[in-house]
């Protein structure tokens, strides 16, 4: 019967392994890999069943045929219910058995693509949007993975535009709480009072305009994570309250005096040295050692120009899809002063001249000519200069990046207020209305510094 199998399965096509008994068959599949097993039920010594068994153990997606003489006998319901993959009852017909080691070699290839395909799948929703090949950024990707399904609190670190919300995003995604909220809170943008009201909310009455009740941000992040970006702009009174959170996981209302339980994650995000900040007094030790629990930190992309290609490219894909144009890639010049450049505001600074020159460029390749002079001089002058950034009075037809177009304001007109007080930052401030800690936030947002 085995010889008889053996020269049917040759001929189709497979490699065929005999043993003759159930010991030496889970001998052989504890020494080399194989897709199907074929198998009788009754035998001496080991049953087929406990072949089967052996065999799942070595390999759980093994795809067994078992053999047997009498149909529907317990045996055969016992393998299927043991993951059997199918059964034949002898005597069997040739064609029969053809078929069914066709269909069970048919399942193992999907079941092992599926399998690819699932980890593709994982890996693409958890990092597909960081790009990062360098050495550095490889060990950020393997520090998230390990340590995004914990609770512990987070420090990410790095100058402007590096990447720090990025990454804050990706431990949430890949951690267990992945399915609650994110929440994202700036703590340089906003004033003491209403920080406070934002993250712990309030009760009605609490101050004037306090007309009702409000949740806070920790409640709306119950079971998620809350994201505190530019936490050395926290001031004293909060870093405080922060840490009686981070402590006690407990807070309260403001003007409230019942005490809510917080099961929230805690990522953190500077672009500041806190240990320089706790030396200098302007932000709590203890805090920095609560915060500081596991520190991610990111690299300025000077310090990882082989991820300025892959970035170029993936931000010149981005805006191709969304301004609808044909442009394809960079040409060689471009990309070798993109990669020549110190970038000081980081990967955002990069999407910009990418954004921008995806606008302007009208050739299927990203020349020189539509790159800035900034962030450094480009090697040649001919060309248009290109320098009367797109700013529209009227909305284009096909739309416009809201968000970053204002950015772009944002970023001239602080750098006009810097130009006209002479670099003074309290007069700038003022000329701008906003604090000189707001000042300071945009300034390292924008690195104008
Ligand atoms: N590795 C990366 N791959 C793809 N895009 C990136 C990467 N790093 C940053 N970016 C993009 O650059 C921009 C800035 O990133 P992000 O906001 O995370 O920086 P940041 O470190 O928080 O900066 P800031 O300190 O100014 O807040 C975003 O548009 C982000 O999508
Ligand atoms: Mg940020």
């Amino acid at each position: 019967m085995r010889e008889l199998l053996m020269i049917v399965l040759r001929r189709e096509g497979h490699q065929v392994l005999l043993a003759e008994n159930g010991q030496a068959a889970v001998a052989q599949l504890e020494r080399e890999p194989i897709d199907v097993l074929i198998s009788d039920i009754k035998m001496p010594g080991m049953s087929g069943v406990d072949v089967l068994r052996e065999a799942k153990r070595i390999d759980p997606d093994i795809v067994g045929i078992m053999v047997t003489a009498y149909a529907s006998t317990e045996s055969a319901v016992e393998a299927l219910r043991l993951g059997a993959y199918d059964y034949l009852t002898k005597p069997f017909d040739v064609e029969e058995l053809k078929a069914k080691v066709r269909n069970a070699l048919e399942r193992r290839t999907l079941h092992q693509e599926n399998v690819l395909l699932k980890r593709a799948l994982r890996s693409s929703s958890a990092f597909s949007n960081i790009i990062g090949r360098s050495k550095p950024m490889q060990d950020v990707f393997d520090l998230v993975e390990t340590v995004a399904p914990t609770n512990s609190t987070i420090l990410v670190t790095g100058e402007s535009g590096t990447g720090k919300e990025l990454v804050a995003r990706a431990v949430h995604t890949n951690s267990l709480r992945r399915d609650q909220a994110f929440v994202a809170l700036n703590c340089g943008a906003l004033p003491e009072t209403l920080l406070e009201s934002e993250l712990f909310g309030h009760m009605r009455g609490a101050f004037t305009g306090a007309a009702v009740t409000k949740k806070g941000l920790l409640e709306a992040a119950e079971r998620g994570t809350v994201f505190l970006d530019e936490i050395s702009e926290m001031s004293p009174m909060m870093q405080v309250k922060l840490l009686r959170v981070l402590q006690e996981r407990k807070f309260r209302r403001v003007g409230g005096n019942e005490e809510i339980e917080a099961d929230i994650r805690i990522i953190a995000a500077t672009n500041r040295d806190l240990t320089r900040a706790v030396a200098d007094g302007t932000f709590r030790e203890d805090l920095f050692y609560r915060i500081n629990v596991i520190p991610i930190h990111l690299p300025p992309l000077r310090e990882r120009r082989e991820d300025i290609t892959p970035l170029a490219e993936h931000f010149v894909a981005k805006y191709r899809e969304q301004m609808g144009k044909s442009v394809t890639g960079l040409s060689p010049e471009a990309l070798r002063w993109l990669e020549a450049g110190d970038w000081p505001g980081n990967v955002r600074q990069l999407e910009n001249v990418i954004e921008r020159a995806m606008a302007l460029e009208r050739s299927p390749l990203i020349q020189l000519s539509s790159l800035p002079a900034e962030p450094h001089p480009r090697p040649n002058n001919g060309g248009e200069h290109g320098e009367a950034a797109d700013t529209p009075r009227e909305l284009p037809e096909n739309g416009l990046d809201l968000p970053r177009h204002l950015e772009t304001q944002e970023r001239d007109f602080v750098a006009q207020a810097l130009k006209q007080t002479g670099g003074r930052h309290d007069k700038a401030a003022k000329l701008l209305a906003i604090s000189p800690r707001q000042l300071r936030y945009l300034l390292d947002k924008y690195a104008l510094r």
